[in-house]
């Protein structure tokens, strides 16, 4: 993790609306470009030729077709549409049938009501066809009532739906309580955005000591949770807790983004665990790109490289 004055500075940078569609328009032109890196391409196709890599290489993937805080109805409904495409287009390729979203890429600061009914035409697509739909965990002001909609689309029977906890909200582990009653299947993640003290906290060592004790609940006590993280210390504690515990390695399952840490993934499939990959890929990319230069400062380096020295 990044010191927190440079994690401010990402997260603004990727709330700049202005410098998002210049990268959106400039950044991924060539295959070799900078963000290439993190991001599986611009088109479904690309994405999926790049999740084929995965499976190929032992690995289930998730497909995340990136956006996020959408700011009009005309542009929540497009991004329905297109996740539908998506759906449609994973559908006719016979990889795992496994998606994340975001609720306000579907509109939530628009018309939470909206952001429901876009996120049900999904479900009608994706449910028949056996996909299982992750909703990613957007920052501490939508927490709350990410959870609700979660908690009102599986009172009303939506079986194929999970949420995902950041073990750096204070909250995160009385929701943890109530989510694994349900049975319902938790991502345990860190958690990727600059937050206020007051819900967060600030120091990685108490980050990581929540991680370490949510981790422990959900591998003892959870229904097919991922452990979300590259941390080589986590994925030991995880094989240390599911080993005494005697949870067979096929209960849950490790969680990495793609392109980090490829050698951990490797690792862990050799070692005979569940690995999957997140695959973001899309033109909205700019801010997910942000956040994950902002979780690391060789990565820094590694895009102004990738913008200035590719000549040489
Ligand atoms: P930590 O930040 O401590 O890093 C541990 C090590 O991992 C580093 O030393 C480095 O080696 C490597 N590493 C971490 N980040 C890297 C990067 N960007 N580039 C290169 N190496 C890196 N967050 C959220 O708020 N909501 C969400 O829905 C999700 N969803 C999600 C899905 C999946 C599958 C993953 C893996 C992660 C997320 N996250 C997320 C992001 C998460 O909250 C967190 O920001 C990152 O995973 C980085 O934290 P680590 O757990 O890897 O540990």
């Amino acid at each position: 993790m990044l010191d927190s004055a440079s994690k401010t500075i990402f997260h603004l940078i990727a709330r700049s609306r202005t410098l998002k569609r210049l990268a959106s328009r400039y950044g991924m032109r060539k295959p070799s470009s900078f963000a290439r890196r993190f991001i599986a391409g611009e088109t479904v196709a690309e994405a999926l030729e790049a999740a084929r890599e995965v499976e190929a290489r032992g690995m289930t993937v998730t497909m995340d077709l990136l956006g996020e805080s959408v700011t009009s109805l005309d542009k929540a409904d497009a991004a329905t549409r297109d996740y539908i495409a998506v759906v449609d287009a994973m559908i006719a390729s016979g990889m795992e049938r496994n998606i994340s979203l975001k609720l306000t890429q579907l509109g939530l600061d628009v018309d939470k009501a909206m952001a429901v009914d876009n996120f049900r035409k999904i479900l009608e697509r994706t449910e028949p066809a056996g996909f299982f739909v992750r909703i990613d965990m957007e920052n501490s002001p939508y927490v709350a009532v990410t959870l609700e909609i979660f908690e009102m689309l599986w009172r009303h029977g939506h079986r194929h739906i999970g949420v995902v906890l950041q073990s750096a909200l204070r909250r995160s582990e009385q929701d943890l309580q109530t989510i694994n009653a349900r049975g319902a299947r938790v991502r345990l993640v860190k958690g990727a955005y600059k937050e206020p003290k007051a819900v967060a906290y600030q120091k990685k060592a108490d980050v990581d000591a929540a991680y370490a004790r949510m981790l422990k609940v959900l591998i003892t006590e959870g229904h097919n949770p991922a452990i979300a993280t590259h941390d080589p210390a986590m994925i030991e504690l995880a094989r240390q807790v599911a080993r005494e515990h005697h949870v067979a390695p096929d209960r849950f399952e490790f969680q990495m983004l793609y392109g980090v840490r490829r050698d951990l993934q490797a690792m862990l499939v050799a070692a005979g665990y569940r690995v999957r990959v997140y695959v973001p890929f899309g033109r909205e990319w700019f801010p997910y790109f942000m956040r994950r230069l902002g979780e690391r400062p060789a990565n820094v380096m590694f895009a102004i490289r990738g913008i200035f020295g590719e000549r040489g």
